[in-house]
């Protein structure tokens, strides 16, 4: 049984989302609250790991203090959208291990192909947290995480800032035990493949290629 996409509501990244997705939002303003908005959505979706207590000294006297338990983390953009959420991310994990796909999205079939793949070589032993703002058709999502399994990777989050429900439908199918975390779900894919309302082409606005 897949689990349920959390849709996270808090104020400050629906705020943040309504901004993004207005037209005459610029590229420098899409750029940094993309980044503002990555660490708040990565809060939301860590908000269940299992935590342990460490040995510690405050300056007055020793305790039992809690940490995360066991996992290191390795944040996974899909280029090229997903580097724009990157760098928040960092900003709240700084030791985590970045590893990249690259994939574009063909044309004619919307079919995923695989253009680039640097991985760190222990990501069996890591949280791996996929990155990619827009989850639309899924066929990306879901060949990156076909990916990861297959260089090890054994426990997979997915952070995506606005998703599709048809996108979430054929991860889920294919990929039932990775966890999805988004800002909204919105209404439906129009004829090519964009998320409407969405906020139009994030690679494009992300980096003022259009
Ligand atoms: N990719 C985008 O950048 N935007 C969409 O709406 C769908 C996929």
């Amino acid at each position: 049984m897949p689990h349920a996409p959390t849709v996270i509501d808090h104020p400050l990244v629906q705020h943040k989302l309504t901004l993004m997705r207005r037209r005459e939002t610029t590229t420098g303003e899409f750029r940094t609250l993309l980044r503002e908005l990555s660490p708040l959505m990565l809060y939301e979706a860590t908000r269940d790991l299992p935590l342990t207590t460490r040995r510690i000294t405050t300056p007055l006297e020793d305790m039992d203090a809690p940490v995360i338990a066991g996992k290191k983390f390795c944040f996974v953009p899909i280029l090229r959208a997903g580097l724009g959420m990157l760098d928040g991310m960092q900003d709240l994990v700084p030791p985590a291990r970045v590893g990249h796909i690259g994939l574009y999205r063909d044309p004619k079939t919307l079919e995923a192909v695989q253009y680039y793949c640097k991985l760190p070589a222990d990501i069996g032993e890591r949280l791996a947290i996929v990155l990619d703002p827009m989850l639309a058709t899924g066929h990306s999502a879901s060949a990156a995480l076909t990916l990861l399994k297959e260089h090890g990777a054994r426990d997979v989050r997915f952070i995506c800032l606005l998703a599709a429900q048809a996108g979430i439908d054929v991860l889920a199918a294919a990929h039932p035990e990775v966890r999805i975390y988004t800002a909204s779900i919105d209404r439906e894919l129009n004829d090519h493949a964009y998320i409407m309302p969405g906020l139009g082409d994030a690679g494009d606005r992300l980096f003022g290629t259009k």
